[in-house]
């Protein structure tokens, strides 16, 4: 990973300013002729200072780079800003930033080198260990940041917390980007079972104790393929006086997603390799917290499962016993991150006491035509959960809109010979999809649901995230965890 450093260097033969929108360039790292210099560049170029924009000077003995930081912009904006100067610095070897105050924003220096940093870690993210003929001139060289901050040590200090995000991020994408042969359920298992070195307690479950807990669901979406399915228990005790959990996240891990019997058409289904997105969020998350070492205690739970047609498979129209005893008439074997979700949230309030639970998964298309690459969805039994993670989304630009769940809902999943079927037909396929979640919530347990089909791959490539997988709700989870518990 690109080493970030804090010192209170200012000589450089590649130097970075940043300049607020609307003011002369005036920098106080540079002498007069300089600043001079480059304000007539600046006007020349139509340069002034918007957020993100760069103007990039190259000199015989030196290069600088005007980075535009807008009047008051947010973390997220500055974050995207530092993501975007990767690409001008990815041929260099090192560079130095030089921080100063913008003028009428809130941000302190502190603040601004973090989230530049911050947005450089994202953006360097590449997934490119299959090449295996690409030249070593075509990779980045870039090695180095150095921020000439006033603080060098305390800022270096409170970096930690970003640094751990970035990992955790970055470790997402890598889960969510290896294709599904590459990343079974049982090499997911294995994968997660090593972040015990970290201080997380891991446990897998395989077939036989999935039997015996009756993850009956879960189960049956498994049972068309050659994997065997795993669940992992993945616990963060970041307050070690309580055995009380101050919240449960619950991932949808399906390694690979083909409709099983009623099998998805054949254009686009490779994308299907990420259906395991909201499982890597949630392990992703919990490596956080540990690297943050965050005072709460935290649950998670991930069912990992491929789903695949066979002689073996799941028909449509089977009805099978879920691990909460009501019954589920599976009309439709696509409908499968619902099932594998279901046991889990049962398994995580009955065996933990859970009272407090987040899930999230690439769950429907629905929500992803509704909202698209913009929002996530967002279904919750309760106003101050829901309004805490749409502010967490604000303040992490993973962004959440709120979708409703009802009684009119939620009829439509009775079914005429079971508790319940598996599909609500063909409207609002979010909101069924999220009440037959809710099903399997107890009454007093503060449950949301995020649905994340739409935003978990980037298709065209974005300063802060390449094309390919997303790994969208650490942040925002993060965000939630150190804010909002307690
Ligand atoms: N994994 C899919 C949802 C999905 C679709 C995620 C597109 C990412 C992009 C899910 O298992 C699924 O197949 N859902 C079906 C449900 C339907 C059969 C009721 C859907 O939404 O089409
Ligand atoms: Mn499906
Ligand atoms: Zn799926």
């Amino acid at each position: 990973m690109l080493e970030i450093i804090f010192s209170g260097k200012k000589t450089s033969k590649i130097k970075v300013i940043c300049v607020s929108e609307g003011n002369r360039i005036n920098s106080i790292h540079l002498s007069k002729e300089e600043n001079a210099m480059l304000q007539k560049k600046a006007d020349e170029n139509c340069f002034c200072g918007t957020v993100g924009s760069i103007m990039d000077i190259c000199r015989i003995k030196d290069r600088i780079l005007v980075l535009g930081v807008g009047k008051s912009p947010t973390e997220v904006q500055i974050q995207t800003a530092g993501a975007g100067l990767y690409s001008k610095l990815l041929k260099s070897e090192k560079a130095l930033i030089l921080v100063e105050p913008i003028k009428s924003s809130k941000l302190s220096d502190e603040q601004i080198a973090h989230n530049l940093a911050f947005g450089l870690l994202l953006g360097s993210y590449r997934f490119d260990k299959y090449f295996t003929r690409k030249k070593p001139e075509d990779y980045p060289t870039l090695e180095q940041i150095i921020f000439n901050v006033k603080n060098p040590e305390k800022t270096n200090k409170n970096f930690k917390h970003y640094i751990a995000l970035a990992n955790a991020v970055r470790y997402g994408r890598d889960l969510c980007n290896e294709p599904a042969n590459h990343l079974t359920p049982a090499i997911f298992a294995d994968d997660i079972k090593r972040l015990e070195y970290l201080g997380l307690e891991v446990e897998i479950l395989g077939q036989q104790e999935l039997k015996e807990h009756n993850f009956n669901l879960l189960l049956s979406v498994a049972q068309g393929s050659q994997q065997e399915p795993k669940v992992a228990i993945i616990k963060w005790r970041g307050k070690p006086n309580s055995n009380q959990w101050d919240l449960g996240l619950v991932g949808k891990g399906v390694t690979f997603d083909s409709g099983g019997i009623s099998i998805k058409p054949a254009s686009g289904m490779e994308d299907m390799k990420q259906d395991m997105t909201g499982a890597a969020v949630v392990v992703s998350s919990l490596k956080a917290l540990a690297l943050q070492c965050a005072p709460e205690n935290v649950i998670g739970v991930v069912g990992l499962v491929e789903n695949m047609p066979s002689g073996t498979a799941t028909h449509p129209g089977d009805i099978v016993t879920s691990m909460s005893g009501q019954t589920v008439e599976i009309i439709n074997t696509d409908a499968e991150g619902r099932l594998v979700l279901a046991d889990c949230l049962w398994f995580i309030q009955q065996q933990y006491g859970v009272k407090k639970i987040i899930d999230i998964a690439t769950l429907t298309g629905a929500t992803m035509r509704a909202l698209g690459e913009e929002y996530a969805g967002l279904f919750s039994n309760n106003d101050t959960l829901a309004k805490d993670l749409i502010i967490a989304g604000d303040k992490s630009g993973e962004k959440l809109w709120r979708l409703p769940i009802n009684k009119g809902y939620d009829k439509k999943i009775n079914s005429d010979i079971a508790d319940m079927k598996n599909i609500g037909g063909s409207l609002a396929g979010g909101s069924t999809a999220a009440c037959f979640l809710q099903r399997y919530i107890k009454e007093d347990t503060k449950w949301a649901h995020l649905d994340i089909a739409g935003v978990d791959k980037e298709n065209t490539g974005k300063p802060i995230c390449p094309k390919g997988a997303t790994a969208f709700g650490i942040r925002l989870l993060n965000h939630f965890i150190l804010n909002n518990l307690n």
